[in-house]
Parts: structure tokens; C-alpha cells; sequence
């Protein structure tokens, strides 16, 4: 069976839309809430409200960029008190980075100068990294990008975890690459974070071997679209 089909009894898919709770597309007004959303599960899926100095540095990293450049394949979970969730994503992960080079980066790294190394060392790792993104952007290894282009970032605050909504949100994004043409999707998720890999594990993603940082760090999971 296909992992990302959700059957019940009799096969019957199983229904997600209940309690309030809806996946719909991305629009505009919804920007606010979801910086909201990223700054609570930037911590490897916790609250990371107090290891930022500037609550939207994880949100201009991770969230606004695809958004901004890749509206149709951004999706949000919505509950009764507004956007609670969301997944987001590229196509095309060599061309996302060179567009963010040339139209989105440069304004970040004016707002967010590269601090002195002896101030960097003491900021909590999530800032470090998000820094790190800015002023040394990540690029995607043509081993993982010629199978697997497109990359996304899911995160749902803990009122709509472990409801189905993740894998929905997957199955949603999942038919708009293949839509697309991709012919494979990757994501990046940190070791720490070992609730996302086992979800990740569950939904249908198997581990890409290959070192991101030499003696470890972040791991790479993917999903072959063809089949
Ligand atoms: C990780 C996350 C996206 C998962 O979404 P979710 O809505 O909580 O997960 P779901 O309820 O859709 O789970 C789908 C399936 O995965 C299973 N699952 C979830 N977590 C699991 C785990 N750690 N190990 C094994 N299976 C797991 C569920 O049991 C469910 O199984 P089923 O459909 O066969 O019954 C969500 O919990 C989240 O946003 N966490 C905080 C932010 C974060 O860590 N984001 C990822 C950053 S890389």
C-alpha cells in the first residue's frame, strides 16, 4: 500500500477534515500567523521564542522565501483559531537558491550583519543557523538534486500535531509536485528532532546517505515521485 494513502476499516480513506480543521492553499493574509508558527517549532520542532532576538529571523529563512517565490506549492492546516500549520516548498532546488541569491538573500544580510565570531559563539544554535543560511546559503549536492529536486519544511503547532494532519499536509504537497513533474522530493531535518524522522520514517520518506556537515549533523530523507 502506498504509505501516504490513509485507510480505515474496509479500506475506507480515513476522513481529516473534521473538528474545524482544514487544509487549504497559501494566500497572503496568512504570512503573519505562519512566521508565528515557525518561530514556535524552530527549536527541532519546539518552542523557539526565546532563542531568537528578532521573533521573524526563522520565518525570513524558512517560510518566507517559498511563499513569496513558490505560492502554489504552500499549504496550510487551519483550525478554528486561524493558520496553525503549514508545509512549504520548491520545485526546483538548484534554481530556488539561485533566485535566492539574487532577490532574497542580499536584503537579509543587510538586516542581519554577520556578527563577530566571539558574539556568534554565544547565540542558541537555532540563530546560528538561520545566520548561517543568510550569510553561507545552503545548496543542494547534484547527487541529491538530479533525483530528488524539490526540498519542503512542514511544521504544525502542538494543538494540530499528531492528528493526521502531517500526513495530509504531505499527500496535498506530494500531488502538487507530481502535478509539477518532479520526479523527487528531499528534506533536511535535524538529528535532535527525532519525533519528525520517525513521522518522516512512517509517511513513506528512506534516508539519503550523505553528509551534509563532515562527523554528522542534519540528515537527509527522501521521497521518489515516479512511482
Ligand atoms: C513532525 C510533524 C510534521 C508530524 O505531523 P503530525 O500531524 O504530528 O503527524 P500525523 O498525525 O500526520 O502522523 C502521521 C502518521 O505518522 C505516525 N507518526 C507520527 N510521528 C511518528 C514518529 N515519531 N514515529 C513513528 N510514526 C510516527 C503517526 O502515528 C501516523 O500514523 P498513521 O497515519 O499510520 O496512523 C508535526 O508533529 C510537527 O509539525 N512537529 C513540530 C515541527 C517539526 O518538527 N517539523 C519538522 C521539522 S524537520
Amino acid at each position: 500500500m502506498n504509505p501516504l494513502t490513509r485507510r480505515g476499516r474496509c479500506g475506507r480513506p480515513v476522513p481529516v477534515n473534521s473538528d474545524q480543521v482544514r487544509i487549504r492553499p497559501y494566500v497572503r493574509s496568512d504570512l503573519d500567523a505562519l512566521y508565528r508558527v515557525c518561530l514556535r517549532t524552530a527549536d527541532n520542532g519546539q518552542d523557539a521564542t526565546s532563542l531568537f532576538r528578532d521573533p521573524k529571523l526563522p520565518g525570513h529563512v524558512y517560510l518566507a522565501p517559498y511563499v513569496t517565490f513558490e505560492p502554489s506549492l504552500a499549504f496550510v492546516a487551519q483550525d478554528a483559531s486561524g493558520a496553525a500549520g503549514y508545509i512549504v516548498a520548491t520545485l526546483d532546488s538548484h534554481a530556488f537558491w539561485q533566485r535566492l541569491e539574487r532577490d532574497w538573500w542580499p536584503a537579509l544580510r543587510a538586516a542581519y550583519p554577520e556578527p563577530p565570531e566571539e558574539v556568534f559563539e554565544t547565540l542558541p544554535y537555532p540563530e546560528q543557523y538561520a545566520l548561517h543560511a543568510i550569510h553561507q546559503p545552503p545548496h543542494t549536492a547534484d547527487e541529491l538534486a538530479s533525483r530528488f529536486p524539490s526540498h519542503m519544511h512542514i511544521d504544525l503547532l502542538p494543538p494540530l500535531q499528531g492528528r493526521g494532519l502531517g500526513r495530509r499536509l504531505i499527500e496535498t504537497l506530494v500531488a502538487g509536485l507530481r502535478a509539477h513533474g518532479s520526479p523527487g522530493l528531499h528534506l533536511v531535518v535535524a538529528n535532535g528532532n527525532q519525533k519528525a524522522i520517525g513521522f518522516y520514517r512512517h509517511v513513506g520518506f528512506t534516508e539519503f546517505p550523505i553528509d551534509l556537515f563532515p562527523g554528522g549533523g542534519p540528515r537527509v530523507f527522501v521521497m521518489d515521485l515516479r512511482a
